[in-house]
């Protein structure tokens, strides 16, 4: 029999099997991470390089230098995982990999490296979304959850408002027509030199400041759940252009503040609004800037509002890490959906559907 026949073979008994053990792989941007996951709900490791201090002295992820920290490193990651978890390669039921969406050399060393391990150790392999990974970090946080429920995606690729039907059916509501939140925020971030990555550090500064500017007026995408975060990004450029020109002293907590609050205040809007449209009465934050103190804070307050639950990934969680991708593994191999083949390649973006 073929690899694939095996795999496929192996695919189809896991979905019957009643504990299953998934080692993952994630290395979309700028974190290699390993993860060993039981049930898609139980950590038994999470190992997480971050190479944030590599790149921060560019100002931002320097495509060819991830991937390489991530072949540098993910071997040893791998064994890392296994001894963390006090597991061996014979424990492992099924391997997955983010195969998208993110930097294509990157995601190539952990798609190249998961095809190798599942080649070499006859195991089936899963291809997963790095969304719904985010997504699914929900999970591996909160033992009770399930589907189905509207999910606030906000990293520093996507922006969208999905409403997640079962564990692998989404539905697309509305995205970014342009940059993605965290985008925004590390592109401010920049321009006011407060360095990478500028979401956290922008979530700082705000704290010292007041929401005394108006960068932007009310866009022609409010009866939409559809985002754009380029409007307020340039606002915010031309107005320090403007200040230092005129040599005005900038303040930074104020700038911080006033564009903040624009950007929580759209997400956590949209959110809320389709929580009522589509009539549930959950609401999952997930990515990037779900570790946004003043999102947190904005969504607590509207859902108490309005009756409604309020889920955020760990803080741990929120950014990249291969647990969250391991438990979405999981719920697609329950399904029967996702075994890849050996051709699998990566790929620079997903559709969320
Ligand atoms: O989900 P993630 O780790 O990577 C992507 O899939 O894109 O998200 C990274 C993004 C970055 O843009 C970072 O600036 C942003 O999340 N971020 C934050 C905060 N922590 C991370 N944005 C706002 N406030 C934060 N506290
Ligand atoms: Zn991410």
């Amino acid at each position: 029999m073929s690899y694939f026949e095996i795999a496929q073979q192996k695919f189809k008994q896991l979905s019957h099997q009643q504990d299953v053990t998934i080692l993952a792989f994630e290395s979309s941007c700028d974190e290699t991470s390993v993860a060993i996951v039981k049930n898609g709900r139980t950590i038994c490791s999470n190992i997480i390089a971050s190479q944030i201090d590599i790149h921060a002295r560019f100002g931002g992820v320097v495509p060819e230098v991830a991937s390489r920290n991530h072949i540098m490193s993910i071997r040893a990651l791998c064994e890392k995982a296994l001894n963390e978890a006090n597991l061996s390669f014979d424990n492992i039921d099924a391997i997955a990999v983010t195969f998208g969406a993110g930097l294509i050399g990157a995601l190539m060393v952990g798609v190249n490296f998961a095809k190798a391990l599942a080649y070499s150790l006859n195991k089936p392999l899963l291809a997963i979304s790095h969304i719904h990974g985010h997504i699914a970090a929900n999970y591996l946080t909160h033992q009770t959850l399930t589907p189905p429920f509207i999910c606030a995606m906000v990293s520093g690729g996507h922006t969208a408002i999905i409403k997640v039907d079962d564990y692998t059916n989404y539905k697309l509501l509305g995205s970014t027509v342009d940059d993605a939140a965290g985008e925004a925020f590390d592109k401010v971030a920049r321009v006011l030199g407060l360095g990478y990555p500028g979401g956290p550090k922008v979530d700082q500064v705000a704290k010292l400041g007041q929401p005394n500017i108006k960068f932007v007026n009310h866009s022609i995408l409010d009866n939409s759940y559809d985002f754009s975060f380029s409007g307020i990004k340039t606002a915010v450029i031309n107005y320090v252009n403007q200040k230092q020109q005129k040599n005005e002293e900038l303040n930074l907590a104020d700038i911080c503040a006033s564009f903040q609050q624009t950007v929580v205040d759209e997400i956590a809007t949209k959110a809320i609004k389709a929580c009522i449209n589509y009539n549930l009465k959950k609401l999952v934050a997930a990515g990037g800037v779900s570790a946004n103190s003043f999102l947190s804070e904005k969504l607590k307050t509207l859902c108490e509002q309005n009756d409604i639950e309020l889920y955020m990934p760990k803080l741990s969680l929120c950014t990249d890490n291969a647990a969250m991708i391991a438990s979405a593994a999981y719920y697609e191999l329950k399904a029967g959906k996702s075994l890849a083949s050996l051709s699998l390649g990566a790929k620079s973006r997903v559709a969320i559907e």
